[in-house]
């Protein structure tokens, strides 16, 4: 199959090409100097002129800042060219699958959200997300939105999880929310997910985490150092300094608090997806193992 990847340098494309070609996919993955997303009419000409069978989009600005400081770049990035891929796809009849977020959900409760739980987002970047699902679900193409959230697990681009065990690694003190939860999801769960043939046909919206019950990342901190020292490469237990959201320095703009998705529309189509622990204990092993060499 060929397989058209936008945001194939990312934390979920890269794995996701990685993934494709070991099962022996074709691959075109234009860099945004070959296509730049701020720029839909670019995009819809590519998709037009690419024959892929198969449009993947796992482009994005994801930094909530950044989407903050220029809302017309996120409208146009997160929205305005995803909605030209699906457009692009239902008239070259290829297949669209689409990245987004649980930062769709506004996280007042807490508990676990179903698919149609309602979408209201607390800051831009959830804003531009949810924009690009309406516009893909009015789109009339043979698209698929897949909701994901806390990625961990490419250790070349670190997500939290890399953060905290490389900051424990280096005896440094470590912060962990405590009011803040959702599912941590590996990555290679996602490009699995993605890649399998199970997909065939589903449309709509799909939530793709690992199970179990929401972490805050407090949580996802104790099962990183907990992992970490049963693997023997602490050489002392790091301070935890716990932080309540609204504490935390560095994020400018606000953040949803309870975002954990249920994931039983995946599992209802037999793919199997990990609890929360296991997603984070691999991406530990992981990362050992690529800091190693
Ligand atoms: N990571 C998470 O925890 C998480 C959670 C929920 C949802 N998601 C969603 O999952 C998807 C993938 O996330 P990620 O973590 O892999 O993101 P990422 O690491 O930030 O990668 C984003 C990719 O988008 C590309 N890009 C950004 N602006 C562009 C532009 N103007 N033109 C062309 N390409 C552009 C980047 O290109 P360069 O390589 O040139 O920078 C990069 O390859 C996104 O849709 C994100 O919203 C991620």
């Amino acid at each position: 199959m060929k397989i058209l990847v936008f945001g194939a340098r990312g934390r979920v494309g890269e794995v996701l090409c990685t993934a494709a070609k070991e099962a022996g996919h074709e691959l075109l993955t234009p860099t945004r100097e070959q296509c730049d997303l701020t720029k839909p009419e670019e995009v819809s000409d590519f998709v037009l002129g690419s024959m892929a069978d198969l449009v993947v989009n796992s482009a994005a600005i994801s930094r909530v800042e950044e989407c903050e400081e220029d809302a017309l770049r996120a409208h146009m990035v997160n929205a305005m060219s995803p909605a030209a891929m699906a457009l692009a796809c239902r008239h070259t009849g290829a297949r669209f699958i689409h990245l987004s977020t649980d930062y769709v959900l506004d996280g007042r409760k807490p508990g676990l959200k179903g698919v149609n739980a309602r979408c209201k987002p607390v800051n831009t970047y959830g804003m531009s997300k949810a924009e690009a699902e309406i516009e893909i679900g009015e789109s009339n193409a043979e698209a698929l939105i897949l909701r994901i959230s806390w990625v961990c697990g490419n250790p070349a681009k670190p997500s939290f999880v890399e953060d905290v065990l490389s900051r424990a690694l280096r005896e440094q003190k470590v912060a962990a929310v405590v009011d803040q939860d959702s599912m941590p999801t590996h990555v290679r769960d996602v490009a699995r997910v993605i890649l399998s043939p199970q997909l065939k046909g589903v449309r709509g919206v799909l939530q793709v985490t690992s199970g179990g019950e929401p972490m805050s990342r407090y949580d996802c901190v104790q099962v990183i150092l907990e992992h970490a020292g049963a693997l023997g490469v602490l050489s002392k237990k790091p301070v935890v300094e716990t932080q309540r959201l609204r504490e935390v320095n560095c994020f400018r703009v606000p953040r949803p608090a309870h975002t954990a998705m249920d994931n039983s529309g995946v599992l209802a189509l037999g793919i199997l997806m990990p609890s929360g622990r296991e997603c984070i204990r691999r991406a530990v092993e992981e990362y050992l193992l690529y800091t190693r060499n």
